[in-house]
């Protein structure tokens, strides 16, 4: 497994925890791309939202995505939940590596993000509406981006850091033979 490992899921999946268990396991770096455009912009991924607007910082996940080779150092790398909706951004996803959907119920995460004020798109009441409607929408784009899908909901994150490596090790030929054809 040389390539990048890169999760994507919708908002409280657990993507950077899970990812940096992953990075620990393998020694391997770990890239989380919130956080990386919140310090390029010098700002909060809120402060972007409310001062520029989501299409700004759409332009920003996708120009950093093309900044990321597929070659060097193996990375894992968690992603923002809207970050697969553009359909350049799957394809850019599938260049850099294996690309895992951490499937999360929406009860799961509305237990998890009960409070959370980071999270722009789902502020406000209907938390429940919201969640169910943006879930209902990118589930197709989720499963078209990912080469493998684990469900997280109720599980600890080192047994699904270990479940992914497993799948990732079973599917191994097939995502290589993906990703050359790309
Ligand atoms: C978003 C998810 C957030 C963040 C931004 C938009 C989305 O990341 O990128 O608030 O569209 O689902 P997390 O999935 O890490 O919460």
């Amino acid at each position: 497994m040389r390539e990048h490992i890169i999760l994507i899921g919708f908002m409280g999946a657990g993507k950077s925890t899970i990812g940096r268990a992953l990075a620990r396991r393998l020694k391997a770096p770990f890239l989380d791309t919130d956080k990386e455009i919140e310090s390029q912009a010098g700002a909060s991924i809120s402060h972007i939202f409310e001062t520029q607007g989501e299409a700004v910082f759409r332009e920003a996940e996708t120009g950093l995505l093309k900044t990321l080779s597929a070659k060097g150092e193996k990375m894992v790398i968690s992603t923002g939940g809207g970050l697969p909706l553009r359909e350049e951004n799957r394809r850019l996803l599938k260049r850099l590596g294996q690309v895992v959907y951490l499937q999360v119920q929406p009860d799961t995460v509305l237990k998890r993000l009960k409070g959370d004020a980071t999270r722009p798109l789902l502020k406000g009441p209907d938390a429940r509406e919201k969640v169910a409607s943006l879930l209902g929408q990118r589930l197709p784009l989720y499963r078209e981006a990912a080469h493998i899908t684990v469900a997280v909901d109720n599980k600890r994150v080192e047994e699904i850091a270990e479940e992914i490596l497993g799948k990732l090790k079973d599917s191994g030929g097939a995502i290589g033979q993906a990703t050359e054809t790309i």
